[in-house]
């Protein structure tokens, strides 16, 4: 090597090193070797004192966080909303207050059962989960399913159908003599969702060929404090899509992550999938008007009466920089809405739900500081005199006024258009059931509403099922429920199950609407 070129190599090797950054440990000290421990003498054990190492296995042994008890495998997405119009007849919400005001959102779509590497392919309802990020007014979080009515009807019950349907305690397999053992106990309010869940559309072809519900109802709230119950819906504009249990099985075995990648893929060259928001609007006098509850999460509001009102659109145009700083630690909840603008329903599952997801946070990340990761923090200011705790890491306030009232003139000071709207109430406390039941009406219209082949769809996924049940009782009590809802629709699954058809009709016969 000449001279030159030797030189050559040493300014080349410099700009070189120059460009890059050092390696530090966790503290910002420079790493000498990444390659090698420290050791005593060439044959001796590892150093206590070598704390770079300790520390790099340390943040390794503790990279996973518990995952979400329920929804644990998705893939979320950043976007946006646009509202159509001034909706402030029905909400005081400023993000529906004008045409064209835009809301940063970040969605997350998830299946429910199994854990966060599992199959996308299985049958299972949905996860669709937005955060809208107001510009002014905070963080409201609509939490919704693929599919619009839900099992059970109280969150009490909720603990005990996820442990039916997750895999089982000893084996650690999903169970079908588990979860229709509870189903059919249960006494069939659960026949509607069950419909649902085993047509077609209870393995969409990915996530954005699929609608979403908010399941539950809610309640719009004006300036003036009038109160409407809303359901909501989001209509794919990509169009409602879904695959056989024959395509499912072709499409897990080339790849078990298909939803995810088709969501990806989709955003990353530019064809960004949308949604419309609609909401269907019931009066509050018109409470007692059904033959079913609709506060009850197992029903559908009739869309011939309640036609859908659509308040915007949603577009997914970014894919996350990193899956776990994202999509892991976003946080959704039912409890995170507007007050005096948009509010929770007296819902016996929504109610629940809206301390559930917090707890489940809280369990997750370790402290409610989760609310000030990136993904999750409100765009616009948080202003209160909360303070200290885990891993804080700034006040909204500063100074010595960390409490209200105040004669301080930076202050905080309350927002009377964001105090709850009122209801008049009358009555004893009790525990009794939601008493109009309706179980089966609405499951049989939706089965005669499926086309023949939907129908011959939805019969052939129940019977691949229930054919497997051990319990005679079980097998003929879930054909019973089907039966009392269609008689069809009963007689088909019956016979492609190997039930006795008279043995169904006499369980049928006994079972209350
Ligand atoms: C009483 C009934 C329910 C309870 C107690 C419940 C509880 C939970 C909990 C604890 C989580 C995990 C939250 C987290 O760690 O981030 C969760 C996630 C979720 N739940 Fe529910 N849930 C219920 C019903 C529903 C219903 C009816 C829907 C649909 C309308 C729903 C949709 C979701 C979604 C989409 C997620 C995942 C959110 C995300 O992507 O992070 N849940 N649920
Ligand atoms: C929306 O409409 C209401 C009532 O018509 C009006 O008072 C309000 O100023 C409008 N909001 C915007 C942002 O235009
Ligand atoms: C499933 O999707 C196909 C189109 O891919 C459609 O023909 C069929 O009706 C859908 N099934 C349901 C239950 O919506």
């Amino acid at each position: 090597m000449s001279l030159t070129s030797a030189f050559l190599l040493v300014i080349l090797s410099l700009s070189l090193s120059a460009a890059r950054e050092f390696l530090t440990g966790d503290t910002g000290h420079h790493v000498g070797s990444n390659q090698n421990s420290q050791t005593a003498t060439k044959s001796g054990g590892i150093l206590l004192q070598d704390i770079y190492a300790l520390q790099k296995l340390r943040r390794f042994n503790t990279e996973r966080i518990p995952e979400r008890v329920v929804h644990g495998r998705g893939a979320g997405a950043h976007g946006e909303f646009r509202s159509f119009g001034n909706f402030s007849d029905l909400t005081a919400a400023e993000f529906l207050s004008k045409r064209g005001i835009e809301t940063e959102v970040f969605v997350r779509f998830s299946t429910v059962i199994h854990g966060k590497h599992s199959p996308e392919t299985v049958r299972d309802p949905r996860g669709f989960a937005v955060k809208f990020k107001t510009a002014t007014e905070g963080n409201y979080d609509l939490v919704g399913n693929n599919l619009p009515v839900f099992f059970i009807r109280d969150h009490l019950k909720f603990p005990d159908m996820v442990h039916s349907l997750k895999p089982d305690p000893v084996t650690n397999l999903q169970d079908p003599n588990r979860y229709f053992d509870f189903f059919s106990a249960l006494g069939g309010m659960a026949t509607h969702m069950l419909t649902y869940l085993y047509s077609d559309l209870g393995i969409p072809r990915g996530y954005r060929f699929m609608d979403g519900h908010s399941v539950n109802a809610y309640k719009m709230v004006n300036a003036k404090k009038q109160v409407k119950y809303v359901k909501f819906r989001w209509l794919s504009k990509q169009g409602v899509q879904n695959l056989t249990r024959a395509e499912a099985a072709q499409v897990q075995g080339a790849d078990f992550s298909h939803a995810t990648r088709d969501l990806y893929d989709a955003i990353r060259r530019g064809d960004f999938p949308t949604w419309e928001l609609g909401v269907q609007v019931m009066d509050p006098s018109q409470l007692d008007d059904f033959d079913f509850n609709p506060l009850d999460a197992s029903k559908d509001w009739p869309a011939r009466q309640f036609p859908f009102t659509a308040l915007g659109e949603l577009k997914l145009n970014r894919v996350p920089d990193n899956f776990h700083l994202a999509s892991e630690q976003s946080a959704f909840s039912p409890g995170n809405f507007l007050p005096g603008k948009i509010e929770p329903s007296e819902d016996r599952l929504l109610q629940g739900r809206l301390v559930s997801y917090h707890e489940s946070q809280m369990h997750r990340h370790g402290s409610n500081t989760f609310q000030y990761l990136p993904v999750n923090r409100a765009k616009s200011a948080v202003r209160n005199y909360n303070q200290d705790g885990v891993m804080v890491m700034e006040h909204a306030w500063k100074g010595s006024v960390n409490y209200e009232p105040s004669n301080d003139a930076d202050a905080y000071v309350e927002d009377k258009r964001s105090l709850y709207s009122t209801r008049e109430i009358c009555g004893k406390n009790e525990q009794g059931p939601i008493e109009k039941t309706l179980n089966f009406r609405q499951a049989g219209e939706l089965y005669r509403a499926f086309s023949e082949q939907q129908r011959a769809n939805l019969v052939g996924n129940l019977a691949v099922e229930l054919r497997t049940l051990r319990s005679q009782k079980i097998l003929h009590t879930m054909c019973a429920h089907l039966y009392k809802a269609d008689e069809e629709y009963g007689r088909r699954v019956a016979e492609a199950a190997g039930c006795t058809l008279a043995k169904v009709r006499e369980i049928a016969s006994g079972l209350k609407e």
